[in-house]
């Protein structure tokens, strides 16, 4: 999820990869370490919890000798807090390999447990130094760091991106690759990996890409690249086509952009490790176990701002799944109306940041008051977490816009895992009904990927309407929070009034703001679902056209009757009805992010506005 940096060549190689891990600042961090080998063959390591200025003053205090072989990390924690013990690189073979790792190893449970069994002790919480240990291990076999990597990642499952780089080979860095990227960078005489271009653009722009279940050994004068049987592959080589304004974004036009194609790897990461067997079994929740699960009779989500709209749609689906009245509450409306709570009430806060304070104190005052608090979060070791009885971190990586994405899309998707495995515990749902949902869950990843090729249309059509000054969102059921999550984003990034409706509230009042040329976007219900609110939702399409709205409908692919009542139809692919909302939601994230470019706003720091809002 984070920075990757390696070298072999003549340079300095700490220049080059503190460089490198700076220029892959942009994709957020909460730790960096460096491993280099000296020509003797001497590894030093230095890493540090913090910004790089912490790692560069620990090199300062403690300087390593350098060389012209190494790696270098950033880390987004995943499997322990951003401590220094946890940053990378981890060592294996008696300090004389060194690792390091972007994304998740789903098995390393089991793998921690043959370690155990081989004598090994752990100096970290990571999942990454298993990873480390197993190819120092098999290094003491080999002989060779390319073999001892190849004989472990056929062992590994999940997402990573390992380098390593070990004292009896100084000239070499090993990298392998599996759901998380690598590329390398081609230079005379010196090679380069990185997790994006960006690690090495200052050097060179040529670069070859690695695909997925390849491993690649680079030395100064060669780049040999094997899949993971040891067959060697060709593989594509480019030309960097950057311009240098956008280098400080990976390329991207903003972090928005960014994070936005990065919403079905939130989804898939998020899901991560915690499918066993076709069914849930989130590894966090230690905290909650089935007794207390099967004891909790009311459950209240506390969140703020897109956070409480990912509670919303959680609602429909725990309470349709486990059979609990569900409420969701805004975190600093929720504990001055003095709420009835009870040990078999259930809290669960929802916060990207953990620090949000208007979240903190309501669960607080939660846990104060003797309820059970479960916290889901995309920042591991944040306070919120911290405060909770149990946790679903949501793995959507660093996330810098202000406007939340790819996290939106990942709380969503641990209200679901966390759903499924309530009604697992309660046994409110077949153990096949729960894996036909979970095979459906593990399919949207793939589903989103199809809707952001939505991008360019939904690009043209903000632009056409970069003079608007009021946009509404119908949406029903579980698009209802969607309609809200879509007016926010407007509001939030292109300053113009927007506002969401659940569809049948229209007649109740808001269908008198309808007015010729008057924008609607309406989040459809899909048309299989059995409650036909895919009826009045185009029922309430004809109202509105009727009176002049021009009306953008989000309809799921083949659904023609949505056709003749919409002057734009945005198709989603067919989807689990539950799990639509996650679909549904990229185009309107492209739309606020396309407006507010239209307008020349900043999309990554809209005005007025902080990532987290650390003050009540
Ligand atoms: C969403 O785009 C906003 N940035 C804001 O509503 C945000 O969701 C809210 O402040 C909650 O932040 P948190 O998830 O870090 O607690
Ligand atoms: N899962 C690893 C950890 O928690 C790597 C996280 C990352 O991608 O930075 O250390």
């Amino acid at each position: 999820m984070c920075g990757i940096v390696g070298y072999v060549g003549q340079r300095g190689s700490l220049e080059v990869l503190l460089g490198g891990l700076k220029r892959l600042e942009y994709r957020g961090y909460d730790s960096a370490g460096v491993a280099v080998l000296a020509p003797s063959g001497e590894l030093g390591t230095a890493k540090k919890a913090g910004k790089l200025g912490n790692l560069t003053d620990e090199l300062r205090a403690h300087p390593v000798t350098d060389g012209h072989t190494g790696i270098g990390h950033t880390r987004w924690a995943t499997h322990g807090g951003p401590t220094d013990e946890n940053a990378h690189p981890h060592l294996g073979d008696g300090g004389k390999l060194a690792l390091i790792h972007n994304g998740i190893i789903e098995n390393f449970s089991e793998l921690k447990a043959e370690l155990i069994e081989r004598g090994h002790s752990f100096s970290s919480e990571t999942d990454t130094e298993i990873a480390a240990l197993l190819v120092g291990d098999a290094y003491r076999e080999t002989h060779d760091l390319t073999a001892a990597m190849l004989a472990v990642v056929n062992r590994l499952e999940g997402a990573f991106t390992l380098l390593a780089v070990h004292a009896n080979e100084p000239d070499v860095v090993v990298g392998a690759r599996r759901n998380s990227p690598l590329v390398v960078g081609l230079g005379e005489g010196e090679n380069f990996l990185g997790s994006d271009v960006a690690a090495f653009v200052a050097y060179t722009k040529q670069a070859m890409e690695i695909g997925q279940d390849q491993l690649v050994t680079i030395r100064p004068g060669s780049v040999d690249v094997v899949d993971f049987a040891g067959s060697p592959v060709e593989s594509r080589r480019f030309e960097v086509d950057w311009d240098a304004s956008a280098a400080d974004k990976g390329g991207w036009s903003s972090f928005m952009a960014k994070e936005i194609s990065e919403e079905p790897d939130a989804v898939a990461n998020t899901i991560r490790g915690r499918v066993v067997d076709g069914l849930v079994q989130i590894p966090e929740m230690e905290g909650l176990d089935d007794e207390t699960l099967r004891s909790i009779d009311r459950i209240l989500i506390i969140a703020c701002g897109t956070a409480a709209y990912a509670g919303m749609v959680g609602k429909y689906a725990i309470e349709q799944w486990a059979r609990i009245p569900v409420d969701v509450e805004l975190a600093h409306e929720f504990r001055y109306r003095e709420p009835v709570l009870s040990p078999n009430t259930l809290v669960v806060s929802i916060s990207q940041s953990g620090e949000t304070m208007d979240t903190l104190m309501a669960v607080k005052y939660a846990r104060e008051r003797g309820a059970r608090t479960l916290s889901i979060c995309n920042t591991q070791g944040a306070t919120i977490p911290r405060e909770s009885d149990a946790i679903v971190y949501t793995h959507a990586g660093p996330e810098v816009a202000v406007a939340s994405t790819k996290a939106f899309v990942a709380q969503i998707t641990a209200c679901y895992l966390f759903g499924l495995q309530l009604a697992q515990a309660r046994e409110t749902l077949s153990t096949d009904a729960v894996r036909a949902l979970v095979a459906d869950l593990q399919k949207v990843p793939d589903q989103l990927r199809e809707v952001l090729k939505s991008g360019d249309r939904i690009a043209e059509l903000a632009h056409w309407m970069a003079d608007t000054r009021s946009v509404l969102f119908l949406g029903r059921h579980v698009g209802y929070p969607i309609a809200l999550e879509g007016a926010l984003k407007l509001k939030e990034l292109a300053y113009i009034h927007a506002e969401g409706f659940a569809a049948g509230e229209l007649k109740h009042g808001p269908i008198a703001l309808i007015e010729p040329g008057q924008i609607v976007f309406v989040i459809v219900p899909s048309p299989r679902d059995e409650r036909s609110l895919h009826a009045k939702v185009v029922s309430n399409i004809q109202e509105i056209r009727a009176r002049g709205a021009r009306v953008i409908a989000i309809a799921e692919a083949g659904d023609v009757a949505v056709l003749p009542h919409a002057d734009e139809v945005i198709r989603i692919p067919l989807a689990s009805p539950f799990f639509e909302p996650l679909l549904a939601v990229v185009p309107l994230h492209f739309f606020g992010m396309e407006l507010a470019a239209a307008k020349g706003l900043d999309v990554d720091q809209p005005r007025n506005l902080a990532k987290s809002v650390t003050v009540e």
